[in-house]
């Protein structure tokens, strides 16, 4: 069994408003800010008020949440779907959590390639159910989409983006890839660093799951969900998911309706990152609806 910790979660419960009762918990995965916060809770007060909607892309999690959650399936309604559908969920909440990026069985599961260190298919959906998988995207994608991806989510140069689109449609016609390492190689081929290969297999990721769309789309929805004098706490591991988060931020707090809860955004102390190397690049941004 892996060991999760959960990123940043003690400065997130002394943000959270007192006696909360309607969660929602957008990323679950090992539940491990919900059971921080609830076992926390449970020494102050009875839960029985209390009701937790989780939602997960990936299927294969809920399972495994509902085995690891069963001593409060009172208080846990577990729901297959994407976060962005916050509004479709017809319900208005104290608290809402966002804890972006993969998570570690996604790493460890190769099958599903989202580690570069083993060779696999090029899959990389977080939702088995979705239509395009790494291997379509990068074989029926233009070479304009794949330069737009990697300027954008990647910070490549614009000649370095070009270069490499135009190689990824030349070799494709030829030999299309199929697994992790056909990339790979051919990527180290060109001289690409394990670094940056990195970057680019994260691209890849961002894209054929749709990432910062389903961000965006959360961000323009969830001030309709959250109740007055409540909070939503968003934590992001990517420069690129953390300005858009930002910026929606901002400008929702440029109206009367929300305040920012912190100007400056919150890191983990090195402390935290020392324990848990999956920490060092979260940044956790929190606002409040009036
Ligand atoms: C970093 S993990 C969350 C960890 C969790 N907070 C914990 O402490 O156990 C992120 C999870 O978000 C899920 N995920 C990614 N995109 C999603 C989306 N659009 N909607 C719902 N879940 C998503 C992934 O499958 C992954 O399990």
């Amino acid at each position: 069994m892996l060991r999760h910790i959960p990123v940043l979660a003690q400065e997130i419960y002394d943000y959270l408003p007192q006696w909360w009762v309607d969660w929602f918990d957008g990323t679950f995965w090992h539940w491990g800010h919900a059971e921080f916060f609830l076992s926390h809770e449970k020494e102050k007060r009875s839960l029985d008020w209390m009701m937790i909607i989780w939602t997960d892309v990936d299927v294969r999690m809920i399972n495994k949440a509902r085995e690891l959650t069963k001593n409060y399936a009172d208080y846990i309604d577990i729901k297959h779907c994407s976060y962005a559908d916050i509004q479709n969920l017809w319900k208005s909440f104290d608290y809402e959590l966002l804890d972006l990026w993969v998570n570690l069985e996604h790493f460890k599961d190769w099958s599903r390639w989202f580690s570069i260190k083993e060779d696999a298919p090029l899959d990389m959906r977080f939702n088995q159910e979705s239509w395009i998988t790494a291997e379509e995207w990068l074989q029926k994608s233009s070479w304009e989409v794949v330069m737009n991806a990697l300027i954008k989510y990647g910070d490549f140069s614009e000649k370095t983006s070009e270069y490499l689109s135009k190689l990824f449609i030349e070799e494709r016609k030829k030999n299309p890839f199929k697994t992790t390492f056909s990339l790979k190689d051919f990527l180290l081929h060109h001289h690409f660093n394990q670094k940056k290969i990195a970057v680019i297999f994260q691209v890849i990721r961002i894209m054929v799951n749709q990432e910062l769309d389903q961000l965006e789309k959360f961000l323009v929805d969830f001030p309709w969900t959250l109740k007055k004098g409540w909070r939503c706490f968003i934590i992001t591991y990517h420069s690129v998911e953390d300005r858009i988060t930002k910026n929606a931020f901002k400008a929702l707090s440029e109206g009367w309706e929300f305040v920012l809860i912190n100007k400056k955004v919150i890191v983990p102390h090195y402390t935290e990152v020392q324990k848990n190397k999956a920490a060092r690049s979260a940044k956790l941004r929190i606002i409040e609806k009036l």
